[in-house]
């Protein structure tokens, strides 16, 4: 069971993601994300979210939705292997909802659900082009962590994800 949306989305519902919401998500992504990327980008973000994400990862993920269509969605989990991690996969908002303060309501989800399952570091990890999700975790408190490259004047992990896949890291510590 999952606590209600507090206003302004007392109509929208949040639950757990379950395996049929797998191709409902997968077909949102390129509008969401704009096309980031072009095609490879495309082919990337889809490869992100394999149906296991949504037969073993959803106790710790989050979908929303308005009269059936999906309005958001947080997959993240509690690091099987770094008992004081959790981690977040991949959040999305539909583009009308954003700047609302949905996002950030989905990563308070997620912080509560980490710090009671005794983890006091959060990670993630974003592409150096995406300027929107920079922002976004900066202002959720993360930190970029220090990397042997840069983009614009943000430390990238070079080859983070193979070969010419350069990623931010980024890292919150639960207070
Ligand atoms: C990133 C994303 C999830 C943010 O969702 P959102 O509901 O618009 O975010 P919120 O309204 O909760 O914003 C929370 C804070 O982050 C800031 N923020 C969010 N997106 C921002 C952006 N693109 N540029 C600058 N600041 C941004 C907001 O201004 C807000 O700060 P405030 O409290 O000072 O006003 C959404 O823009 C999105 O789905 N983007 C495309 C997918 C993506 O890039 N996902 C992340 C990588 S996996």
């Amino acid at each position: 069971m999952v606590s209600p949306l507090p206003e302004p989305w007392r109509h929208h519902t949040i639950r757990h993601p379950g395996p049929d919401d797998h191709l409902p998500v997968l077909a949102v992504l390129d509008r969401w994300w704009g096309g980031l990327g072009g095609e490879a980008g495309s082919r990337q973000r889809a490869l992100l979210l394999p149906k296991l994400m949504f037969q073993h990862f959803t106790a710790s993920s989050f979908l929303v939705t308005a009269d059936g269509r999906i309005v958001a969605f947080l997959i993240g989990f509690l690091s099987p292997s770094r008992p004081a991690e959790s981690y977040i996969h991949f959040v999305g908002v539909e583009p009308a909802e954003r700047g609302r303060g949905l996002g950030a309501a989905l990563y308070e989800r997620f912080f509560a659900y980490s710090a009671a399952h005794g983890r006091s570091v959060v990670r993630a990890i974003t592409s150096p082009e995406n300027k929107g999700s920079h922002a976004f975790h900066t202002r959720m408190g993360f930190v970029t962590e220090p990397g042997p490259k840069e983009f614009e004047g943000v430390p990238v992990q070079p080859d983070y994800d193979g070969p010419g896949l350069d990623r931010l890291s980024f890292r919150k510590d639960l207070g």
